[in-house]
């Protein structure tokens, strides 16, 4: 979370700069050598951090009812009155390439659709169960159809997978009764081996809830082995149970402890699947100056769409893809590949940086000039990163100015600087808070 001037001038600094290259990983049971487990992860992840932002896309049954992916829980929807709904799922020819082309031009890197989420609805084709798209109303594979989307936009492809399971009749009882859990276990691990092996080169494997179980009851070390085998380039989250590649933030952006990947998560509304009414939308500028935020912080955003029945993106969702989409082609370079960032003070723009450029995205535009204070490293140059324009600025120890600017923001929703340095731009508050000359009483 943003730190407020006053919890710097109190002396909780952030952490210290961290090389790209140098995140050490938590354990998996593929490499017994911790060494070249950690280079492995470093290799298989090189591609997801500097991607910083992709497209989660929650679709299911869910979508045809519109009242949240939840709803067959926390409506305590029956299985008998809940499962015929897959006979009038119909969804309209190939969907995914219209989520993919957003995608791509909202400047996201990768995708990450729910084959199946609570509900256990399968998006896939399936040799365990008749309660799959293939078999019931879409009479197709949804899942190969968004991958072969996703490809053709040049995404990377994420499958997210739920391992609760609202609809197995073991899928409760595996808690208590040993041989249902065997059951189901089979069941979910026979649904990952079809995912794993059915659709090429898979390139994130998203578990969510592992209710009821836990690690040995999943087997999860046995899980990611098999996933590691069949697939050897992906990565894979922290909900089976096990720590996995990375950490999955929920709705908010806290960086996990030093040196370990994250992934913010987080909806558009306050749904993930689609629901009609809900109206809480995110502007495009508080996407943005999310996507900021985890890329100074050295996350990723996973930013989700809750398509509609028939696959149509809901109408807010696309112009505020849209929108940020535009601001990407004109400052993404302030966000791909970025560097840690320590300088967070201002009241009116936020930081990203790369080796020893500083952005600044003014949010607010204040007008004539723009100033960061406690700035230890000096300006060599700044510029318009949209327009490459030219600033001028003065600089003294405590602050730096950046002047003549026009009265309105020239770009939007956020207008970015580019400003280089001649090293590393941090930030000092106390600096200034202790050594700003003073007047006398
Ligand atoms: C939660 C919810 C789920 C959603 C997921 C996304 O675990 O149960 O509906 O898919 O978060 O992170």
């Amino acid at each position: 979370m943003a730190a407020s001037g006053s919890a710097l001038a109190a002396g909780m600094l952030p952490r210290t700069s961290l090389r790209m290259d140098a995140w050490p990983m938590a354990a998996s049971a593929v490499h017994p050598n911790p060494d070249s487990e950690e280079s492995d992860r470093i290799r298989r992840m090189k591609w997801w951090h500097e991607a910083r932002f992709g497209m989660f896309i929650h679709w299911g049954l869910y979508s045809l009812i519109g009242r949240h992916e939840w709803v067959m829980e926390d409506e305590g929807i029956p299985v008998s009155e809940y499962a015929p709904i897959a006979g009038q799922f119909k969804p309209k020819p190939a969907p995914a390439r219209a989520w993919a082309r957003l995608a791509r031009e909202a400047g996201m890197k990768y995708m990450v659709m729910t084959t199946k989420h609570h509900e256990g609805f399968c998006q896939f084709a399936t040799g365990t169960t008749e309660y799959c798209a293939p078999k019931q109303g879409p009479g197709r594979d949804l899942v190969r159809e968004y991958v072969d989307a996703a490809r053709g936009e040049g995404l990377r492809v994420g499958f997210y997978y739920s391992l609760m399971d609202w609809h197995h009749p073991d899928g409760a009882a595996c808690a208590t009764d040993p041989a249902a859990r065997k059951r189901f276990v089979e069941y979910i691990h026979t649904h990952v081996r079809e995912l794993m092996t059915n659709y090429g080169k898979i390139d994130v494997l998203w578990y969510d809830v592992a209710w009821p179980l836990d690690a040995a009851g999943w087997e999860s070390e046995r899980m990611n082995k098999m996933v590691f085998e069949l697939q050897p380039d992906i990565l894979v989250n922290n909900r089976n149970r096990l720590p996995g590649d990375f950490s999955t933030p929920e709705q908010e952006i806290t960086a996990a402890q030093e040196g370990r990947a994250w992934e913010s998560c987080m909806t558009l509304n306050d749904s993930w699947g689609y629901q009609r009414a809900d109206d809480d939308w995110k502007s495009p500028r508080r996407v943005l100056q999310n996507l900021i935020q985890c890329s100074r912080d050295g996350g990723n955003y996973l930013l989700n769409i809750g398509p509609m029945a028939d696959g149509s993106i809901p109408e807010e969702s696309l112009r505020t893809l849209s929108e940020a989409g535009q601001w990407m082609q004109r400052n993404g370079t302030a966000i791909y590949a970025s560097d840690l960032c320590q300088p967070r003070a201002s009241d009116y723009a936020s930081f990203t940086r790369r080796g020893t450029t500083l952005f600044m995205h003014v949010y607010f535009w204040p007008g004539n000039y723009v100033a960061i204070a406690g700035l230890q490293a000096r300006v060599l140059s700044a510029r318009y990163l949209a327009t490459g324009g030219k600033i001028s600025f003065e600089q003294d120890r405590f602050r730096v100015r950046f002047t003549g600017l026009p009265q309105e923001a020239p770009d939007h929703p956020l207008t970015t600087i580019a400003i280089e340095c001649d090293a590393e731009p941090r930030q000092d508050m106390l600096f200034v808070r202790k050594h700003k000359p003073r007047d006398g009483v």
